[in-house]
């Protein structure tokens, strides 16, 4: 059963009304970033996935509400999670996906970008999953795909990455409720090039959490990031002290130019998440990470592993926020009470 989307309300549309992710009646049309977008519009992403969430437990893991429509993936970088989760939350919405495997495609003959899309495009696509090394490149194809077709950001460069920032957002109102506003958060490691921190940082803002820190050596940490809101912070212990949340970033070496660290085991002994480190935070508090996780470089192999990491339910909810901001682009989505998706 789907309905139409509710009325618009100033709200929704946020202070940054010129933003091409929404549409004249400001509904989501791509998903690019979650800077500029409202608390209305975060929260119904995450009231929509927790009406999916039930359907990724049952026995048949299926619902016909993106029946007809076709997903292009299109990963120009590397990926594990993001790709099959993407992949899985389509499949799940009863859609069909074509997978493009960029360096099989004719991409790798010479073809450029906006060829490829065209081509896809004439395949009656109607959504396109981007993932690519450029930050702005999934703003890119959004200005010129043809108007039907939706574009989600599966992470841009060092820019942003919205569905993961929104899993991360769900991850932590399962655990700690919807009140925001008392948390404290606490970010940590490559700050400087990760698309996730800077997803997740307009995020916490927009959903008004209460403390939100980021902790990273000098050298790691964008310049001006104080503007965005998050108190700065050089050493873990303070940094960490009665966090409820603590989350750890991957060191990007792929997209480190010279030496911005003096070596990865300086790294672990100065911002390492180890046991006895995390006494430093509130005794509930969760550890997560968006993964690839390093071990022994950004985190201790007990910590990833112990009762207070929920990596893997990252993953595992993963889903049902892509299956989410699938359906809400598309214009589809569920009746949020729960009962009323067939
Ligand atoms: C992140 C990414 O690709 O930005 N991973 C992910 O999507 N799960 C973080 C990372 O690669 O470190």
């Amino acid at each position: 059963m789907v309905n139409k989307a509710s009325k618009p309300t100033d709200s929704m549309i946020g202070h940054d009304t010129w933003n091409i992710q929404l549409d004249a009646n400001g509904q989501l049309k791509h998903f690019l970033t979650t800077e500029g977008l409202s608390t209305e519009i975060l929260t119904r992403i995450l009231d929509t996935a927790e009406s999916f969430a039930s359907i990724n437990e049952q026995h048949v893991k299926k619902v016909p509400l993106l029946r007809g429509k076709t997903i292009a993936n299109l990963f120009f970088e590397a990926s594990t999670r993001t790709r099959n989760t993407f992949e899985l939350a389509a499949k799940r919405l009863s859609a069909d996906v074509l997978n493009i495997n960029i360096s099989t495609s004719a991409t790798s003959k010479g073809e450029t970008l906006l060829d490829t899309l065209q081509n896809l495009q004439a395949m009656q696509c109607d959504m396109f999953v981007v993932r690519h090394g450029e930050s702005g490149a999934s703003h890119y194809i959004a200005n010129r795909v043809a108007p039907h077709i939706c574009v989600i950001n599966a992470g841009d460069g060092s820019h942003a990455h919205p569905t993961q920032a929104m899993l991360d957002m769900f991850t932590i109102r399962r655990n700690k409720g919807d009140d925001f506003g008392k948390l404290r958060v606490a970010i940590v490691g490559d700050v400087l090039h990760s698309r996730v921190a800077r997803s997740q940082i307009h995020a916490l803002n927009i959903l008004n959490t209460g403390d939100v820190r980021v902790i990273a050596p000098k050298t790691l940490l964008p310049t001006g990031i104080e503007d965005m809101g998050v108190g700065v912070y050089n050493n873990m212990e303070a940094g960490i002290q009665d966090a409820d949340v603590v989350i750890m970033l991957r060191l990007q070496k792929e997209r480190m130019q010279g030496a911005l660290l003096p070596s990865e085991q300086e790294f672990y002994r100065m911002y390492g998440l180890t046991e006895e480190r995390l006494k430093s935070a509130k005794s509930d508090a969760i550890v997560m990470h968006p993964g690839p996780i390093n071990r022994g470089v950004e985190i201790e192999s007990s910590v990833a592993d112990g009762k207070q990491s929920v990596i893997l339910d990252q993953v595992t909810y993963g889903i049902s926020v892509r299956m989410a901001v699938m359906s809400m682009v598309l214009g589809r989505e569920p009746e949020t009470n729960g009962e009323t998706i067939e």
